[in-house]
């Protein structure tokens, strides 16, 4: 097993095998769940199309091998089609994550001539103006039409279901729906709590009894389609006893490059304050992943300590999450407190009492959503 030199196993033989870029925080939906900071709009200098380019053969030198487009929303970037050319040519396998938004026949052709391998389609829910509630935009039916144009031009395609109380009775309708529109994968991603996600949390956070529900429909439709629709189903981390093992470990497998060209071991780890974070622009993309202050901070387990420190699972979980120990905690080198062995464990216990309390209702009218950019309120259907 490969070792990263501070006695830890390391998946990916230390290589940034997922490379992902943010091509840009530009989004036309206003998901309250949105996983791009909340000061999303204060990063305005994106990276050109060669400086994307640079950063796609950067990575492919440092033994990336797996390519993320996703943004806020990647078919906003017109350049699209030729990063997506460039990745091809350097030998990537590709895919994009998108909201459906800007996309059509036309560019689907021109994505697919360019090398496109997989797409990922994101959608809230079956309903028309429920989805639109949810995300701020009547855009459902351009979304099916889109997940029809993806299968006839035969993209293997991943169809995304974040997942929130406001959605989670809906689990079996949304899995006929991927049935009828043939896709392979159907993943019910329960909501992980950054950013958007974190300022609604109490208004998302489904109920034990819901995700139970829930599952257990999953389970069914599983034995009822068989290798028709794979189904994944990503459980929200606060209802585990032990922390998920975010990114296969920090500095391990991972590499975003964010709109302006940070680069970051997690999606979301500009959200830990202190932390400074190298820019593609000032530094070799290999310094960045091998020598970078920011990269090297949580690797290996030299900055651990107890519980992880002397515990067996340490190389099963490598502590957990640094941002969630972060916004739990405020010291993101704690153990991540979804760990019955963090001594923060009563935070995340108190916050699924309070889910509890406030039932099972799709929505409360009660509260309000922040939504991305915006606040209003989202109602209930009932
Ligand atoms: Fe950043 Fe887990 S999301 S380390």
């Amino acid at each position: 097993m490969p070792k990263d030199g501070s006695g830890l196993s390391l998946d990916g033989l230390g290589l940034p095998l997922w490379l992902v870029v943010e091509l840009t925080y530009k989004c036309p939906l206003k998901c309250p769940w949105c996983s791009n900071p909340v000061d999303f709009d204060q990063y305005r200098n994106e990276l050109s199309t060669e400086q994307w380019k640079e950063v796609l053969r950067a990575g492919r030198r440092l033994g990336s091998l797996q390519l993320g487009f996703t943004g806020g929303e990647p078919m906003l970037r017109n350049d699209l089609e030729e990063l997506v050319a460039e990745a091809e040519s350097l030998g990537y396998y590709t895919n994009l994550i998108t909201s459906g938004v800007g996309l059509n026949t036309e560019r689907l052709r021109a994505l697919k001539n360019a090398g496109l391998k997989q797409i990922q389609l994101s959608i809230q829910s079956n309903d028309r103006q429920h989805s639109e509630q949810l995300v701020g935009v009547d855009v459902l039916e351009h979304k099916i039409a889109i997940a029809r144009a993806i299968k006839a031009e035969g993209f293997p395609m991943v169809l995304n279901v974040p997942i929130s109380r406001f959605n989670i009775e809906r689990t079996e309708a949304l899995i006929d729906l991927a049935a009828d529109l043939g896709v392979e994968y159907l993943e019910f991603a329960n909501l992980q709590y950054y950013n958007w996600a974190l300022v609604n949390r109490a208004e998302l956070l489904p109920t034990r009894e819901q995700l139970a529900k829930s599952e257990a429909a999953v389970n069914a439709a599983r034995a009822r389609l068989g290798k028709r629709l794979t189904i994944f189903f990503v459980v929200p981390d606060y209802y585990d006893d032990r922390p998920k093992a975010c990114m296969n470990g920090w500095g391990s497998v991972h590499l975003t490059i964010a709109p302006d060209g940070t680069a970051l071991p997690c999606q979301e780890a500009r959200l830990i304050k202190g932390m400074d974070f190298p820019n593609v622009r000032d530094h070799d993309l290999g310094w960045i992943w091998h020598h970078s202050p920011a990269f090297n901070t949580f690797r290996g387990d030299s900055w651990m300590s107890e519980p992880c420190r002397n515990c067996s699972e340490k190389e099963k979980d490598f502590g957990g999450c640094r941002c969630q120990a972060f916004l739990f905690t405020g010291d993101a080198s704690n153990t991540d407190p979804v760990c019955s062995k963090s001594p923060n464990r009563h935070l995340i216990d108190n916050l699924i009492a309070r889910a509890e309390q406030r039932g099972e209702a799709e929505s409360d009218s009660s509260k309000p959503l922040t939504m991305r950019e915006i606040k209003r309120r989202v109602r209930s259907e009932a």
